[in-house]
């Protein structure tokens, strides 16, 4: 069998077009735009470089873009004090503050003094509860891209057996809460999970997110799965860098059904998310209907 390859990009690209249809119809009848702040402490590259992509993005969909870059030395108590000001500005309905911060930052309690019907990135605690409890919440852009990708290959969920590789807080566990409300039957398995590679072959559904290149091998995955790679890896081979994901995917696209590629699977759905994820809160903010398809 050769595994369907899941285009990311396509369907970001879509997702993007279904994003700046409703902004257009926004701008028309409301005479504004959804606005998304983004702010950036430090020089990070690899930051600087998702911060420029943000930004042109959320403008070629039609929407305001704010964005603050900030000195990595920044106290605790200016960055707060930027994120209560950007809570309290009616032009701005999404706030993402881009992460790692720089160490003398509590990355936590700067999270978590987002107000959380603007928090885009869904890592306010109140969204991560009302996720965990099945309540509308905002949704971590990972995940939620996943899952798009995933419905829209499959149709229902429903019975499905998942298994998500990772437990980090941005992508395993609120992936294994979608998965679960989307009534799969959901296994989390991480780095001391024994037999990890039975776990994964019982997987109707596996998502791999460990950020270990091409951990997940061809005989680790059951034969018709579909296999979601979240790894994005720089790697050395034959002397030159190489972009690979958490999955081995020339052996896991032989037996796979389906599986998303690295580069272009999940990661173009990220930014799309983080856009959809605007539309959502601003839709909110002003009670009107929440976009189709472009939520949990
Ligand atoms: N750094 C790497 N991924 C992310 C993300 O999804 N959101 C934020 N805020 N920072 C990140």
């Amino acid at each position: 069998m050769t595994a369907t390859i899941i285009d990311g990009k396509a369907f970001a690209a879509k997702t993007r077009q279904h994003v700046a249809e409703y902004v257009s119809t926004i701008k028309t009848e409301r005479h504004e735009a959804p606005g998304l702040a983004v702010v950036l402490v430090g020089e990070d590259p690899a930051s600087q470089v998702y911060v420029r992509n943000k930004g042109t993005q959320t403008v070629e969909v039609g929407m305001e873009s704010f964005e603050y870059k900030l000195d990595a030395n920044t106290s605790q108590s200016d960055l707060v004090a930027l994120i209560e000001k950007l809570n309290a500005d009616p032009k701005v309905h999404g706030i993402l503050v881009q992460l790692p911060l720089p160490p003398h930052l509590n990355s936590d309690l700067v999270i978590n003094t987002i107000d959380p019907a603007k928090d885009v990135d869904g890592f306010h605690i109140s969204n991560v509860g009302l996720l965990g409890t099945g309540q509308k919440s905002m949704v971590p852009c990972t995940p939620l891209g996943c899952l798009m990708m995933l419905r829209d290959h499959h149709g229902s969920l429903a019975g499905m057996n998942a298994v998500v590789v990772g437990r980090s807080n941005i992508v395993g566990k609120p992936m294994a809460q979608l998965l679960l409300g989307d009534s799969c039957t959901v296994t989390i398995a991480h780095s001391k999970t024994k037999d990890l590679g039975a776990v994964c072959r019982s997987a109707d559904i596996l998502v791999a997110a460990v950020g270990r290149p091409e951990m997940v091998t061809g005989d680790w995955v059951k034969p018709g799965a579909t296999v979601i790679d979240v790894g994005i890896n720089r790697i050395e081979r034959d002397g030159k860098m190489k972009l690979v994901g958490d999955v081995h995917y020339e052996s896991a696209a032989k037996v796979a059904g389906a599986i998303t590629p690295v580069p272009g699977g999940v990661g173009p759905m990220t930014i799309a998310c983080l856009l959809a994820n605007t539309l959502t809160a601003y839709c909110r903010a002003k009670g009107l209907p929440e976009p189709v398809g472009l939520t949990a």
